[in-house]
């Protein structure tokens, strides 16, 4: 499949940790001992799967679906000595299997979509956690001035080099609420510039 992630996988990773260090690294490891035993992990836009490696280390016993949309980048996930069950899926949200998972995880992921597809993708989404479920975000946060400086900057670069038609943040949080999914925990990294949490659905 073809993404516009392709181009830039054999850099990202190294890019990422260039300007955000370990943060991007805590922000996504932070929350992974509440992973109960033998989960059924969904991970969706996960790049090239360093997250296999450190969830195979806390919970060898889980089983992960793993979908992603660049095949650069699942080629490389592919590629991870990870001696976890993973079924590989080269496409889209679009294409996860219909059933329900015990854990979601969606790291860096919602802000790639405009808070109109993003509607879509959580409207999808939240009909495969199950009601005992955790759901597992990182992701930017655009709370104050030089926040939103650097997400432009970002989002340009991301324009010109995977061809991303966002410019701006999409209201995840504000989305994730409204698709009836609740916070219980939650971190703040890199001077509070990107936010982890773990929704659970909510029961009305
Ligand atoms: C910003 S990167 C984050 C990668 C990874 N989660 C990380 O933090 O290192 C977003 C990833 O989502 C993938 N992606 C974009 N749209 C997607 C979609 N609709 N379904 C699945 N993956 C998608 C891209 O190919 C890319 O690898």
């Amino acid at each position: 499949m073809n993404s516009g992630f392709d181009k830039i996988a054999p850099l990202y990773d190294k890019l990422a940790r260039l300007v955000y260090g370990r943060a991007i690294v805590d922000a996504q490891v932070c929350f992974l001992d509440r992973i109960p035993c033998g989960a059924d992990i969904l991970i969706v836009g996960g790049g090239t799967g360093w997250l296999l490696t450190e969830i195979q280390k806390g919970q060898p016993d889980c089983t992960v679906c793993y979908v992603e949309a660049s095949s650069e980048m699942i080629l490389r996930a592919r590629a991870r000595k990870s001696t976890l069950p993973v079924h590989f899926i080269s496409g889209t949200h679009r294409d996860i299997p219909v059933k329900k998972y015990d854990v979601i995880v969606t790291n860096f992921f919602l802000d790639v979509f405009s808070d109109d597809e993003l509607k879509e993708v959580l409207d999808l989404l939240k009909n495969r956690i199950q009601p005992h479920g955790l759901w597992f975000v990182s992701d930017f946060v655009d709370g104050s001035g030089w926040q939103k400086a650097l997400l432009t900057i970002m989002y340009a670069f991301f324009k010109i080099v995977s061809g991303l038609g966002v410019n701006k943040l999409p209201a995840w949080k504000k989305s994730l609420s409204a698709s009836g999914l609740k916070p219980i925990a939650r971190l703040f990294f890199w001077r509070g510039f990107i936010e982890s949490l773990v929704y659970i659905p909510q029961t009305s």
